[in-house]
């Protein structure tokens, strides 16, 4: 599992906690921007300490560690520059533009903030002597774009869904193996221990209420989230350009923060071999041809996303449970792991109604309404929707920051995992 940057106990959590800042001086500039992160953003003055920074080099990272730190730092720059004033800012400097490339590429990732560098590589515990990383209680963040709780809540969430799924990896194995030698008893096993912890799952999930508050994450959180992919009516129409000096440099565009980014959770698709065909991009006008959850495993680290192609290549648990007569054991064991999986992607669908949609939908309807804390720069409610016929506000659709048609897209790969669970000749 090494080679994947796996493992047993932490899942693809780092077995390491993430480093909090950069071990060699050199890199002061960048840890002194981040330690003031959320100020900068809500006073307005990120993009101008941003271009004050020199543009440094990255020689000097030396452990897998510190180009993880490097990443979440210029990912989390990038977001900052972009989103952090009233209006996007379509030109990265080369301060940030040059660093973020080469670190990107050493890991395999886009130079942006994806979910290896929000969650992932973004927490420490709170307590020296409780390490459960299960517990989202237990979690802080590292780096944070608004510093609220909410927005820890938001993140930690997820990690600590990322370390209760760790036990996932070796089921998955196990499943496979008990395939191959035929053993249905170790395979009935290995589905219903997947099963109580894909329950466990949607547990933490549901925690999201807890400490999220609806109109914080909307308005706060997740504008700076957003991504510089199919973002034409926010402002972007050509992605960004990253200016890496000299006249040089390229436009990019790219989704924003998304779960589809977790390999956890497309981990449970391979396994149970659950196809998702659905592009994400239903009725925009760039439709893409490939299908979503494939592409955001572009945006996981290499070696958890080469974990995925090769468990791909080896998962046998659906063809050999459809295999079997309806009334056998495995079979039966196998389509109440799907349909828990169906169950998991109901409760996300019904976060997301009440995280997104509702705000957007009470946006739409006053629009003054702000009535959350801080400075409120960014609406992406116009610029993540498209109104199909604005008499009808059932017609509407809303995009995720992933760059998806929200509700249709996350009902498709809901229906398409309940679907699994029916034998199809
Ligand atoms: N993907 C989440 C959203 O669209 C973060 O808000």
């Amino acid at each position: 599992l090494d080679q994947f940057s796996v493992s047993l106990h932490n899942g693809f959590l780092p077995t390491e906690p993430p480093l909090q800042h950069l071990p060699d001086p050199y890199y002061a500039p960048w840890e002194s921007v981040m330690a003031d992160l959320p100020d900068l953003i809500s006073t307005g003055y990120i993009r101008r300490e941003v271009l004050r920074l020199p543009v440094l080099s990255t020689d000097k990272l030396y452990r897998e560690a510190e180009w993880q730190r490097a990443y979440l730092i210029l990912a989390f720059l990038t977001h900052a520059y972009i989103w952090g004033g009233k209006r996007p800012e379509d030109r990265l400097p080369p301060s940030i533009a040059c660093p973020i490339l080469e670190v990107s590429t050493h890991l395999e990732l886009p130079p942006c903030a994806t979910y290896a560098a929000l969650n992932l590589w973004n927490f420490a515990t709170v307590s020296e002597t409780d390490a459960d990383l299960t517990n989202p209680d237990n979690l802080a963040l590292i780096n944070s774009l608004t510093g609220t709780d909410d927005e820890r809540w938001f993140l930690v969430i997820s990690v600590a869904m990322e370390a209760c799924g760790a036990k996932t990896i070796p089921l998955v194995l196990n499943g496979i193996n008990a395939v191959e030698i035929g053993d249905n008893d170790l395979l009935v096993r290995v589905l219903n221990e997947m099963t109580a912890c894909i329950e466990e799952l949607g547990c933490i999930l549901e925690r999201m209420y807890e400490r999220n508050r609806p109109a914080v994450f909307y308005h706060q959180i997740r504008p700076l989230l957003a991504g510089s992919k199919n973002m034409t009516a926010a402002g972007l129409p050509n992605g960004v350009f990253y200016d890496i000096g000299d006249g040089k440099g390229d436009w990019h565009q790219y989704s924003g923060g998304s779960n589809a980014q977790s390999s956890l959770i497309q981990l449970f698709d391979i396994a149970f071999g659950i196809e998702h065909l659905a592009s994400g991009e239903v009725g925009h006008k760039e439709a893409g041809h490939r299908a979503f959850m494939q592409e955001m495993r572009n945006y996981m680290p290499g070696p958890h996303r080469r974990f995925l192609e090769y468990i791909g290549t080896v998962a046998n648990i659906r063809q050999y449970a459809m295999s079997l007569p309806a009334s056998s054991d495995v079979r039966q064991t196998y389509n109440t792991a799907v349909m828990k999986l169906g169950g998991f992607r109901d409760k996300h669908i019904q976060i997301v109604t009440r995280y997104i949609i509702m705000q957007a939908r009470k946006s739409q309807s006053s629009p003054s309404d702000r009535s959350v804390s801080g400075t409120q720069r960014l609406n992406l409610a116009s610029a993540t929707s498209a109104c199909m016929d604005s008499k009808k506000k059932e017609a509407q659709v809303f995009y995720g920051t992933g760059g998806t048609a929200l509700i249709p897209f996350l009902k498709a790969t809901r229906d398409e995992t309940k679907a699994a669970a029916r034998f199809v000749d």
